[in-house]
């Protein structure tokens, strides 16, 4: 199939009755690429991805699967694509092995059952009925149904939820060594470390809108850095320093003050690169002056979830949800 990209939406808008839950979204992924989908609940990722899964036709705009309609061309599309969804469906009564088998049955030049089992750490649940799996068990079922075949886009939403840490981890190994044998990748999740690790661009979405997308580099780029420290025991919060950007601008710098553990935080949020030094001298002296030791005293760039909770934070939709 001749296409320069895997994943084409244009304009995607869907409703459900006179609810607009997906609201003109657009997004590309090229071939081997792994794109996350990142968003607060009822965002409109599942029902994008359902629609690209091709169980519902578009209520408005394009989409294309490998260069077709998921919908129309579903017979097509479909032995191409592997599909997790965000809540799986299995027959309770079956056992893990005999699950697989009947995915393994549907699908042509499916993989081992065994090399399945390994890939998906089941091997010790191999004849385990599939209501006894605990929740991040039945997660990687589902992963293992998704890969069944050797697809060339995979759609997954919220893989790793309900996993532990490990199995997360061994799960991102997976998903990268799916995408290093070229296979195209778009994913859910809300955890913003999984798609830091992962994605070679991603989107935030909100009230059925992307509101950033980009590389990781580029959605961080312009929100600027943070200057953080625990605020001392004895300092009232009214007695923190206003700090300020160099001239000509002479403005103060956003600032918020947290109970974190236990702990009282405060964090300046800067939004020009210049003023770093500037607000951080100030801070210095201001604490050498009052000989205060700041302790857990940082500065760092704006984190994938600084972000996101500034784009979610200040978007405030025509209608609340
Ligand atoms: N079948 C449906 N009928 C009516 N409304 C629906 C239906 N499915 C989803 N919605 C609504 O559409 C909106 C988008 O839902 P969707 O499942 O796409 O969100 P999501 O971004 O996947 O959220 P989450 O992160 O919670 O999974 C929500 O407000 C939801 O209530
Ligand atoms: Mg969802």
């Amino acid at each position: 199939m001749h296409t320069e990209k895997a994943i084409e939406v244009v304009g995607l808008r869907q409703r459900y009755g006179d609810f607009e839950a997906v609201r003109g979204v657009s997004l590309e992924v090229r071939p081997g690429e792994l794109f996350a989908l990142l968003g607060t609940n009822g965002a409109g990722k599942t029902t994008t991805l359902e629609t690209l899964e091709g169980y519902r036709s578009a209520h408005a705009g394009t989409v294309r699967v490998l260069g077709r309609d998921p919908h129309r061309d579903r017979r097509e599309v479909r032995p191409s694509v592997g599909i997790m969804l965000q809540e799986g469906g299995f027959f309770a009564d079956l056992t893990v092995a005999e699950t697989i088998d009947v995915w393994r049955d549907l699908t042509p030049r499916a993989r081992d059952r065994a090399e399945l089992l390994e890939l998906a750490g089941l091997l010790k649940q191999e004849k385990v009925r599939v209501r006894q799996l605990s929740g991040g068990q039945k997660r990687r079922l589902d992963l293992a149904l998704a890969i069944v075949g050797h697809a060339k886009v995979l759609f997954l939403d919220e893989p790793t939820t309900g996993m532990d840490p490990e199995a997360r981890g061994d799960t991102w190994q997976i998903i990268r060594d799916l995408v290093a044998d070229g296979t195209t990748v778009l994913l859910t999740t809300h955890y913003l470390e999984e798609a830091e690790q992962l994605a070679d661009r991603l989107a935030i979405m909100h009230q059925g809108r992307i509101e950033i997308a980009g590389t990781v580099g580029e959605v961080l780029a312009g929100h600027g850095d943070r200057i953080g420290f625990r605020v001392p025991p004895q300092l009232p919060v009214a007695e923190l320093p206003s700090l300020t950007l160099p001239a000509p601008s002479g403005s103060s710098v956003d600032a918020q003050v947290a109970v974190n553990g236990g702990q009282t935080v405060a964090t300046y949020r800067l939004t020009e690169e210049a003023g770093l030094q500037h607000a951080l001298g100030e801070l210095l002296r201001w604490a050498d002056e009052r000989d205060l030791r700041l302790s857990g005293l940082q500065v760092r760039s704006a984190s994938l979830e600084d972000v996101f909770l500034h784009v979610v934070g200040h978007t405030t939709g025509e209608d609340d949800r």
